[in-house]
């Protein structure tokens, strides 16, 4: 009904506007004096400090917020970190070893793919900690912690606030595990916390492109194939961002890493093809523009998404959408927000079922 919609036209984008909340419940309780503390479940320093290898797995957006999870970890942790989609980890024979950390990602926590996957990572003595959403999931229930993110139920089947607070339920991973690993002493720490608990204000800002997203949705809307690129942590929100168009809008849409579209993919992009492009990381933005410039000379039509202090030529694309001033590590909690924003108009234009897009279901409990 509406008054559960909040006076929203859909689940969709009640739960878009609800993300500043969903992430400050997950980040708050686990913040202490400027330290990111976990005596929930069990994921102590020394865990932390022993891993080998971090593993992480997930299915669907679960696994794209895995995928920023594992560039995170890398990043500051300083450890081995692969995020891998659930059902292949089994048939990858997987080297897991005692003592490694698996980071098992799920909304629902009844993902078949993903609770086969976590058994067969215990059973080789790995520490397997969960980001769930609902409570006492079967997940939540087998695994060795959770770390619960607290979204509040989510009924749309295309996931947001779900995604943006497992990426917050990741970052404090992350943020814990390399001070844990001696990467980021007390006062870091400190800093890092400040940085995490600036992010729901962020977000909100964020969420004020909305009127642009929804305007840029009324002109592109009749497109037949889009395609996100980026770099680094924007090719991982660019992935996410592919995905949440192409289930509810039924544009076929893909991901590419910015710098390798030329080596084949290329060949796809014409006159008025639709690129998005994300640029968030101030070291790669002049790659990334010119992977922009190779698409817009062959006719396509760019979107960009900028850190806030892009400084690269601008020229080549149709319409930018800057963040608000954040660190670089936290842009993937931002650059998607103006994409689900676009995924979400794209399919109102194409007057699609947004909330129970066609053959999906909220959360698939067969293998
Ligand atoms: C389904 C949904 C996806 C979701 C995936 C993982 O396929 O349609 O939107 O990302 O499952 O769900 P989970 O509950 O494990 O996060």
């Amino acid at each position: 009904s509406a008054a559960e919609k909040g006076g929203y036209e859909h689940f969709m984008i009640k739960e878009i506007m609800e993300q500043p909340r969903a992430i400050a419940q997950t980040i708050q309780p686990r913040i202490r004096d400027g330290q990111i503390v976990f005596e929930e479940n069990g994921l102590t320093d020394d865990r932390l400090k022993k891993a080998n290898h971090v593993h992480i797995i997930g299915c669907g957006s679960a696994l794209h917020a895995g995928i920023v999870g594992q560039r995170v970890i890398e990043t500051i942790g300083r450890v081995r970190c692969t995020a891998r989609v659930a059902s292949e980890f089994r048939y990858e024979n997987p080297i897991v070893e005692p003592d490694d950390l698996c980071i098992v990602i799920s909304q629902s926590g009844e993902t078949a793919d993903t609770l086969a996957a976590m058994r067969q990572a215990k059973e080789a003595g790995a520490f397997a900690i969960a980001i769930v959403n609902v409570v006492s999931s079967t997940i939540a229930r087998e695994a060795d912690g959770v770390l619960y993110t607290w979204a509040g139920p989510e009924i749309s089947v295309a996931t947001t606030k779900a995604y943006s607070a497992q990426l917050a339920a990741l970052y404090l991973i992350a943020g814990r595990l390399a001070y844990a690993r001696g990467k980021m002493n007390e006062e870091e720490q400190r800093a890092f916390c400040d940085q995490l608990q600036a992010l729901p204000e962020m977000l909100e800002k964020m969420l004020e492109c909305k009127q642009t997203m929804q305007y840029l949705a009324t002109r592109y809307h009749n497109r037949s194939s889009v395609f996100f690129l980026g770099r680094g942590l924007d090719y991982a929100a660019a992935m996410e961002a592919s995905l949440k168009l192409k289930e509810i809008s039924y544009i076929h849409s893909e991901a590419y890493a910015a710098g390798e579209l030329k080596h084949g993919t290329i060949s796809l992009i014409e006159d008025g093809t639709l690129v998005v492009a994300l640029a968030t990381q101030p070291e790669l933005y002049e790659k990334t523009v010119s992977n922009i410039r190779e698409v817009t000379s062959r006719g396509a039509e760019v979107i960009l998404i900028a850190g806030s202090d892009f400084s690269g030529d601008e020229s080549a694309c149709r319409h930018v959408v800057r963040l608000p001033e954040c660190p670089a590590l936290f842009s993937a909690s931002l650059s998607i927000v103006p994409l689900q924003l676009l995924a979400y108009y794209v399919a109102v234009e194409r007057s699609c079922d947004v909330d129970k897009p066609r053959n999906l279901a909220k959360s698939v409990t067969v293998e």
